[in-house]
């Protein structure tokens, strides 16, 4: 098992009004090739931090140290090209004024070196593979003619459209009502196992995680309390923090959290 990405001793230091504020301390962790992994904890536990710094998208105002490798690319890693993001509000990674068709399209060329018509008819494909109704007109649609579902997506389309090896997902579904987010969770699930991605997948909600990650991480004010695989994490907690988010789940067990099959994607 090569790690896609290797994070040691991760430590991640906001400025802000002149204090510091840490919002990661000494993290390692292996992302393994392949792997759909879930980073859960509640809120400001250091998730999205987690996402940023290995999306190299960290603000500047932030201090990083540590180290994060990647042998499984064998070098640097190229936003936007070898990872693709997909964000909890979609309406902030599309450009309200431009067709998505365009947006798609643009990935792909920048990235891939397209030309326009080539381009087009990978962004038409990709609307295809992420089930937009009728992709010949949507590739014309703003984003403000689409629910918030088929927002997501369109994003998703656009975070895939360089053919990233991770694909990191930071709360993609924490927006939609239940229904479109077990839509959106199984549209991930098979994205990625058709590209053969690896995933990163960050919710505040366990049963989310347990649904469509092979390992659990559980992060909590800024440290990784509790990593395993998904069924032990739920079976078999081994801190009292994760028993209380599973139990936070009120009448779901074990079994329901890691069977709730079936979905449409
Ligand atoms: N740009 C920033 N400037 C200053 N502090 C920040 C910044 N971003 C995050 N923080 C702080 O870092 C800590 C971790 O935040 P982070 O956004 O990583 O948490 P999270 O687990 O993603 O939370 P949520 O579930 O609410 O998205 C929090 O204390 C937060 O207030
Ligand atoms: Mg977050």
């Amino acid at each position: 098992m090569t790690a896609l990405t290797s994070i040691r001793d991760l430590t991640v230091t906001y400025r802000r009004d002149g204090t510091a504020v840490a919002a990661l301390k000494n993290i390692g962790l292996d992302v393994v090739t392949g792997e759909r992994l879930a980073v859960i904890g509640e809120s400001g536990s250091g998730k999205s931090t987690l996402a940023l710094a290995i999306a190299g998208l960290l603000p500047a105002a932030s201090r990083i140290d540590g180290r994060i490798e990647w042998p499984g690319l064998g070098r640097a890693p190229l936003g936007g090209r070898d990872i693709g993001f997909v964000f909890q509000d979609p309406s902030a990674s599309l450009d309200p004024v431009m067709p998505i068709g365009k947006q798609i399209a643009e990935v792909a060329r920048t990235h891939l070196g397209l030309t326009w018509p080539q381009a087009y008819a990978k962004a038409k494909n990709l609307l295809e593979r992420v089930r937009l109704p009728d992709p010949d007109s949507a590739l014309l649609a703003f984003p403000h003619q689409l629910s918030g579902g088929q927002k997501q997506r369109v994003a998703i389309a656009a975070a895939i459209a360089a053919g990233p090896k991770l694909l990191i997902a930071d709360e993609a579904t924490s927006a939609l009502d239940t229904i479109v987010q077990a839509e959106i969770v199984a549209l991930i699930r098979r994205l990625v196992a058709e590209d053969g991605m690896t995933l990163l997948f960050i919710s505040h909600d366990i049963a989310l995680a347990a649904e469509l990650a092979e390992r659990i991480a559980v992060f909590r004010h800024g440290q990784l309390v509790e990593l395993g695989a998904t069924a032990r994490i739920v079976d078999a907690p081994a801190q009292p923090y994760t028993r209380a988010l599973l139990d936070a789940h009120i009448g779901l067990d074990a079994e329901p959290l890691l069977n709730r099959s079936g979905l449409a994607t």
